[in-house]
């Protein structure tokens, strides 16, 4: 049966109803457009998500518990469980078994900027860019470690090639191009509140990212996964594109997955406040999951334990640690694994059926995206981390206010003067703990409190610190 008859039989034959207008060249890539789509997968996600529950997959709430994680000590340098840890992570850096992995393939609808997410510029003097900031944090782990760290980028067919093209304008901002690989993830089309596939434009279809749970094959699909394995990588780090705080490869973090009896580990920071906007990891049996804090019922998040702490308190800041051998294991064709879709209801720009372009105000549809999350029930034994907001976490998704670029600068001035004190320099702050006076480390001077500790114990005096000072 040919596409067209098929999406006729599916009841989405008006994706062709242009067709006759179309010249080859429109009707050969509204064909290749069709053909990516998985119409029976999307007639079940219609059922079951459009009008219906907003994910897949059900969740118990009474059997949910609160997950259990490794806090971080009060003394971390004599603490032998974490000191271990670290030995490992650094011993599996140095054998270049880790590789960082981005997620950089979202829309970035809330910050609303023109062009991928990670050329948003950030660092506050420089104003060094997203991209940039990983990839001097990646060089000067590879020169900590004398070794490499091979990175890879995954993009969407939105921004796949500016991706590429920012890259290559700006030299892979110092890392070697042999270990940088870009890679797409899937996508799938977006469906209006009956079902029906919207059209973009005549000949093509509203096509979105399938989310950053797309990942996972993504990799297997694209080829890289076949890469990582040919180098002997057995660890990602995986970290989203907006979060320029993010350790990008932490050798406690790694070290705890490697001795650990799972396949994905996570990091978790105790929510500040009860309805604080992160996930909550829970497990349910000896399955963990994290249940986004839209889901969680408020009886839930209030809940508090005998010293009045908050008892669902570890939140989920989308830092994980995967293992290559899981992700062929649930991308391969006898895997009985398949991650959920979720859908959301956003505002779809599209065609109607007299061909005129609709930019609507009011939501009128859905796309559906799969969560990299939702693979922890499958990974094994839970491993969780805490880490510290300023040390991993400060991501940039608004255009304004909470989580926005002027937070993340702040953010950022107030981790520098953090380890500036802690190496006994004075640095005057205003009452939110901002520096009077801008400050900016470079990663390539410092990208963590240990490797800046060691810089400005040789180079300190060099910088004047009672006007804007950018240390490098
Ligand atoms: P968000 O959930 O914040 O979505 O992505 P977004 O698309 O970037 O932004 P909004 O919601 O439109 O404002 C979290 C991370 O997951 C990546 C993003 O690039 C970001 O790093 N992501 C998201 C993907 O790689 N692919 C997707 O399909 C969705």
């Amino acid at each position: 049966m040919d596409t067209i008859e098929r999406f006729e039989q599916f009841g989405q034959g008006h994706v062709f109803q242009f067709w006759d207008s179309l010249n080859e060249e429109e009707r050969t890539s509204l064909l290749e457009q069709a053909e990516e789509i998985d119409l029976k997968e999307l007639a079940e996600l219609v059922k079951s998500l459009v009008g219906g529950e907003g994910t897949q997959s059900e969740i118990n709430y009474d059997a949910l518990e609160p997950a259990p994680y490794q806090p971080i000590p009060d003394d971390i340098e004599s603490d032998s469980r974490w000191q271990e840890a670290k030995q490992v992570g650094e011993e599996a850096l140095r054998a270049v078994r880790v590789a960082a992995f981005t997620v950089a393939g979202g829309q970035g609808t809330r910050l609303g900027f023109n062009g991928p997410k990670g050329t948003f510029p950030i660092s506050p003097i420089k104003n060094k860019t997203l991209f940039q900031l990983f990839a001097e944090k990646i060089r000067a782990a590879q020169d900590r470690y004398s070794s490499a760290i091979p990175w890879f980028i995954m993009t969407s067919h939105v921004n796949h090639e500016a991706t590429e093209r920012f890259f290559r304008e700006n030299a892979s901002f110092g890392l070697s191009e042999s270990d940088v690989t870009f890679f797409r993830q899937g996508r799938m089309p977006a469906v209006d509140f009956q079902g029906k596939i919207l059209l973009e434009s005549n000949g093509s279809i509203a096509m979105s990212p399938d989310g950053h749970g797309g990942a996972l094959r993504a990799l297997s699909r694209s080829g890289a996964l076949d890469e990582m394995e040919s180098r002997g990588i057995e660890y990602l780090s995986y970290f989203q594109v907006d979060n320029p705080h993010v350790q990008v490869v932490d050798p406690y973090f790694i070290g705890f997955h490697a001795q650990s009896n799972t396949s994905m580990s996570s990091k978790m920071l105790p929510k500040a406040y009860e309805k604080e906007k992160l996930g909550h990891f829970c497990v349910s049996g000896d399955r963990l999951e994290v249940v986004e804090y839209s889901d969680m019922p408020d009886e839930l998040t209030a809940q508090r334990d005998e010293n009045g702490q908050l008892r669902f308190i570890a939140g989920s800041v989308a830092i994980h640690i995967i293992s290559t051998k899981f992700i062929r294991e649930v991308t391969s064709d006898a895997s009985a694994i398949s991650l959920p879709f979720h859908k959301a209801i956003k505002k779809i720009a599209h065609i109607d059926d007299s061909g005129e372009q609709i930019v609507p105000n009011e939501p009128n549809g859905v796309k559906f995206e799969m969560f990299v999350f939702d693979a922890l029930p499958f990974a094994g034994e839970p491993m969780i981390i805490e880490t510290t907001r300023l040390g991993d976490f400060s991501p940039v998704k608004n255009a304004e206010g909470v989580d926005s670029a002027e937070s993340c600068r702040a953010d950022q001035q107030r981790l520098f003067a953090q380890w500036l004190m802690q190496k006994g320099v004075e640095v005057e702050s205003d009452e939110l703990g901002v520096p009077i006076n801008k400050i900016e480390i470079s990663p390539l001077f410092g990208y963590n409190y240990e490797s800046f500790a060691e810089s400005w114990e040789r180079r300190g005096p060099e910088f004047d610190l009672s006007k804007e000072a950018y240390i490098e």
